[in-house]
């Protein structure tokens, strides 16, 4: 079986974590929560580049596929402002309820439209383009978050995965197992679409590919 690899040589990740200013105590709450129970959550890194992600764009509405406590949907909240809006996803109805509190105590809860079910299902809910519709469920899923994604967002919009490098499994030539294909198809599918939408894998912690929609 391959050996997971590090994404960022550990050194450099240190550092760059370093550079990072304090997070708010809800913020560190939520991080210090996702270490000690092992909850996939971004992180501050990846979070940083959503915010500026969501600035960069004037995003208004983004979808978030997977959203577990909420961490991520904090980040995209933040950066959308005053009357922006963000939909929370997720199939765990303790998940959602932790999330509310968070965001609530977080400043934002009031952007948030909160869903639970299967995200993808959830999306179709929802009536509308987005600017932004960012993908972190399980990875099976994610070819066909993908298709259901992209017919939904403005012209100009961004699809965000997370985990497109999937400890490095990606790179593994046997014995993919089904969240590893989901993630290479995914990753094959972003990269061939450069007449309709134009992607970039950025190898930051697990992986974050950012695609714009033409
Ligand atoms: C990696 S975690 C999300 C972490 C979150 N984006 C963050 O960074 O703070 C994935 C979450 O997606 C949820 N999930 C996975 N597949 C899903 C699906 N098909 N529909 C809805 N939720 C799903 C799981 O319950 C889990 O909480």
């Amino acid at each position: 079986m391959a050996r997971d690899l590090e994404i960022v040589h550990p050194k450099v990740e240190r550092y760059l974590r370093s550079l990072v200013p304090p997070r708010d105590r809800v913020m560190a709450e939520m991080e210090a929560r996702a270490e000690r129970e092992g909850i996939p959550i971004v992180g501050p890194l990846v979070g940083r580049l959503f915010y500026q992600l969501a600035l960069m764009t004037g995003a208004k509405r983004v979808m978030e596929l997977g959203s577990a406590i909420g961490y991520s949907t904090m980040w995209w909240a933040r950066g959308v402002g005053p009357g922006g809006e963000v939909w929370y996803t997720d199939a765990s109805d303790e998940n959602a309820h932790d999330a509310i509190r968070y965001l609530e105590r977080g400043g934002v809860a009031q952007r948030v439209h909160f869903l639970v079910g299967d995200a993808v299902r959830c999306m179709a809910s929802v009536k509308g383009k987005f600017d932004i519709v960012f993908c972190d469920i399980d990875k099976p899923g994610y070819p066909a978050a993908l298709r259901a994604a992209m017919p939904r967002l403005r012209r100009g919009g961004l699809l965000v995965v997370d985990n497109t490098l999937w400890s490095g499994r990606v790179t593994s030539r046997f014995g993919d197992d089904a969240a590893t294909k989901g993630v290479k198809r995914l990753n094959q599918l972003t990269y061939a679409s450069d007449d309709s939408a134009f992607a970039v894998l950025i190898p930051l912690r697990d992986g974050v590919t950012v695609v714009v929609k033409r």
